[in-house]
């Protein structure tokens, strides 16, 4: 394969033959062989494993030891955060936990920092960071009367660069939270470069590495991050719903204090005590009742990506999102399509983004010769490999199609975008 023109379908074939990830493709559920899976970044195929595991877990546990079964569940959200930890995060164990939604783990960690910085006015993010971080951060500066400042991603590549975070640092900034891939654009932020900068002016760092995970080596305590939350749905594969992930470092899990003060936290937690006494480590950022069902799909989920390696994982993403780039380049370009994902492979994740006037129209289109991509209104359509269960030609007869219905001038007579389709 080369940069200038489009490989053909014959080098996604041998691609696929020397994948090294080839055999994991037959782990998954996969209803359809004929459509293209583009959208593992939103939601990842079904592992077989996941079926087994939660149907011996109603079974035998649930079903044969009733109530007993706590006796090995009561744990389960640490021990599945360290499997996360080791197998994706670079995170040593004690600092994860597999915990409730992104969103309230966001908020419990941000609350968390904002205590441990009292005297500090401001919270910096992205303009662009995903709905979810933006309107919480609103209203948690709003509740503690504190300043929100947002960064504009001004590389041109959607990311927010370092010269454009020193622009806003000061030693008033309490919080800085961004992305580290952005949803929109796939664009990868220089999480250890941008986290020194943090520190130097004494605030806390939180990464929301959702659309990381499971695509990127990450390397949270090499890097120095304070705090961390995230999806298991994508890339992990863990089911709609599933339980997602907190990662406090070490040196901040004993001191820092999340809001929400549940029982699980409790250090004597089946005392019953009067008040709150926290539990040390990690389990002091645990609320409630762990969702077991939902944690053995996330365990395997992360056990395949430990089995695979996210070396090996991640470099796979790197090749399909080239293969995705020249594709774009050779034949949507000509068709009106701009790319909106950095070029540069180490520059971004598992996802490639690309604008079309009517992308609405376009996936909309996209579905009816069976690709799957999603659209992020007004005039985005993303695509992505996702390394276990996406092979090379499935990209590239997915590229073939959306470029037939341009060239066809199908996408023009599909039926205006729904905001409710992903
Ligand atoms: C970057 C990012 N953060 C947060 C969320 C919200 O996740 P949840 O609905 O599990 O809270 C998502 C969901 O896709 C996301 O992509």
């Amino acid at each position: 394969m080369h940069d200038t023109a489009a490989p053909n379908r014959a080098d996604a074939e041998a691609l696929d033959a020397a994948d090294p990830l080839r055999g994991f493709r037959d782990e998954f559920v996969v209803a359809d062989e004929e459509t293209c899976y583009l959208d593992g970044n939103s939601l990842g195929r079904l592992p077989r494993a996941s079926l087994r595991a939660v149907a011996d877990l109603m079974e035998h546990e649930w079903g044969g030891n009733l109530v007993a079964g706590w006796s090995g569940w009561i744990d389960e959200a640490q021990h599945v955060g360290d499997l996360i930890g080791r197998a994706a995060l670079g995170a040593a164990a004690g600092q994860v936990l597999a915990v409730d939604t992104t969103s309230s783990n966001f908020y419990q960690l941000c609350t968390a920092a904002l205590r441990a910085r009292p005297g500090r006015g401001t919270v910096v993010s992205d303009a662009a960071n995903f709905p979810t971080d933006r309107y919480i951060l609103e209203g948690i500066c709003r509740d503690r009367g504190l300043r929100l400042v947002f960064v504009d991603d001004d590389s041109g590549e959607g990311a927010v660069t370092g010269d454009a975070l020193e622009s806003v640092l000061d030693d008033d900034v309490a919080l800085v939270t961004l992305s580290v891939v952005q949803y929109r654009s796939g664009a990868l932020h220089d999480v250890a470069g941008m986290t020194g900068a943090i520190h130097r002016h004494g605030a806390l760092a939180l990464w929301d590495a959702s659309h990381a995970v499971g695509a990127v080596p990450l390397e949270l305590d090499r890097w120095g991050v304070d705090l961390a939350v995230g999806c298991t749905y994508k890339y992990g594969n863990s089911g709609p719903g599933a339980p997602a992930w907190l990662y406090v470092a070490a040196r901040h899990v004993d001191a820092l204090q999340v809001p929400i003060q549940g029982w699980f936290a409790q250090a004597d937690q089946f005392g019953m005590g009067p008040s709150f006494e926290r539990a040390p480590g990690i389990r002091g950022f645990q609320v409630a009742t762990p969702p077991i069902i939902g944690l053995r799909c996330v365990r395997e989920g992360f056990g395949m990506i430990e089995r695979a390696g996210i070396g090996a994982i991640a470099a796979k993403a790197a090749r399909a999102t080239a293969m995705m780039v020249s594709l774009h380049d050779a034949w949507l370009a000509p068709l009106g399509c701009t790319l909106v994902t950095p070029r540069d492979p180490s520059r971004r994740g598992g996802h490639v983004t690309f604008h079309h006037a009517q992308a609405g129209q376009l996936s909309r289109a996209m579905r009816t010769v069976k690709v799957v991509g999603d659209y992020r209104a007004p005039d985005q359509v993303r695509v992505a490999c996702s390394p276990l269960a996406t092979r090379y030609v499935e990209v590239w007869d997915g590229f073939a199609r959306i470029r037939d219905l341009l060239a066809d001038g199908a996408h023009l007579r599909a039926a205006p975008p729904s905001s409710r389709v992903t």
